[in-house]
């Protein structure tokens, strides 16, 4: 008996595969467990809405059902629309325990026609203080925008609508940890702040525009999934695994932090009179 040939990946076929990716990771139903916040946390539209609300009684939360170690990560939110002062939505991977690795946004709300403040960290064995924030160029509260984070084994890039805003060097070479052994969760929470976060505190949260209403849509998760102590990867895996930014996402970058970012910790003299910690001597930090 002849050997059949293979038979050919035809365009239909390549068609449904790219499909399923795509919309088997949009129904937060089967992606997600509201994690507290009782009814405050609300999945809607057939899996593809999530909103999270906050009252003077308590905000509320969500996780992702997996763990990943690298992938890429996106969501589209639509913050707290109006008088958002006070109010924090955060939306971050995170692994557990004392030496944890985390990568986070945090969007920090304001008072109406006033800008939000993204406010991104990076931990990297239980050690944070890296902290950048930015302004953005579009309301956020106007619109679903999407907030993504690239983790490879070169680099953590996080971006907005594409657009790169901050990049997270591995930098083991010289001697700073990088997440690279600790599988992550998504979380992402919506909470009451007042004390720091609108002017530093200045601005409390006006609870009689409550109950605050953060939206979710689109989440996708590119990504290597940890399974019983391995990490599984996605057939389409190759788009971001080697990816580091070209010099268009380079020039993006720097027109972000030229003209939209608010504070740099590797600037703060004050907080590093000895100098900026290492990681700040590499390019892109
Ligand atoms: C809120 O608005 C004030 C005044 O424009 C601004 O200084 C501040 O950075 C804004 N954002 C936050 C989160 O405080």
């Amino acid at each position: 008996m002849s050997k059949l040939p293979p038979p050919a990946l035809s365009a239909l076929h390549a068609f449904l595969l790219f499909t399923f990716f795509l919309t088997v990771s949009s129904d937060f139903t089967s992606d997600v467990d509201l994690t507290w916040g009782g009814q405050r946390g609300q999945i809607s539209d057939g899996g593809r809405l999530l909103q999270l609300s906050l009252d003077k009684a308590s905000g509320a939360g969500f996780q992702s059902k997996h763990e990943y170690l690298y992938g890429k990560i996106d969501m589209q939110i639509k913050l707290v629309p109006g008088n958002s002062a006070g109010t924090v939505t955060a939306y971050y991977l995170s692994s557990q325990g004392p030496t944890h690795d985390e990568i986070d946004f945090e969007f920090l709300g304001n008072e109406t026609g006033q800008p939000y403040i993204l406010h991104t960290n990076v931990f990297t064995q239980g050690k944070g203080n890296r902290e950048q924030q930015f302004y953005l160029w579009f309301d956020p509260r106007a619109d679903f925008h999407t907030y993504s984070i690239l983790w490879n084994q070169q680099q953590i890039i996080f971006s907005v609508d594409g657009t790169p805003i901050r990049v997270f060097r591995n930098a083991q070479g010289v001697g700073i940890p990088y997440p690279k052994d600790q599988p992550m969760r998504l979380y992402s929470s919506l909470w009451n702040a007042d004390d720091w976060a609108t002017r530093g505190g200045l601005i409390k949260t006006d609870w009689t525009h409550a109950p605050f209403i953060a939206s979710y849509r689109g989440f996708g998760a590119d990504a290597c999934v940890w399974s019983s102590g391995r990490s599984l990867c996605s057939a389409t895996k190759a788009r971001w695994w080697a990816q580091s930014l070209d010099s268009n996402g380079a020039q993006k970058l720097k027109w972000v932090q030229k003209n939209y970012m608010i504070y740099n910790y590797c600037r703060d003299t004050k907080r590093f009179p000895q100098g900026p910690p290492k990681e700040c001597s590499l390019s892109g930090i």
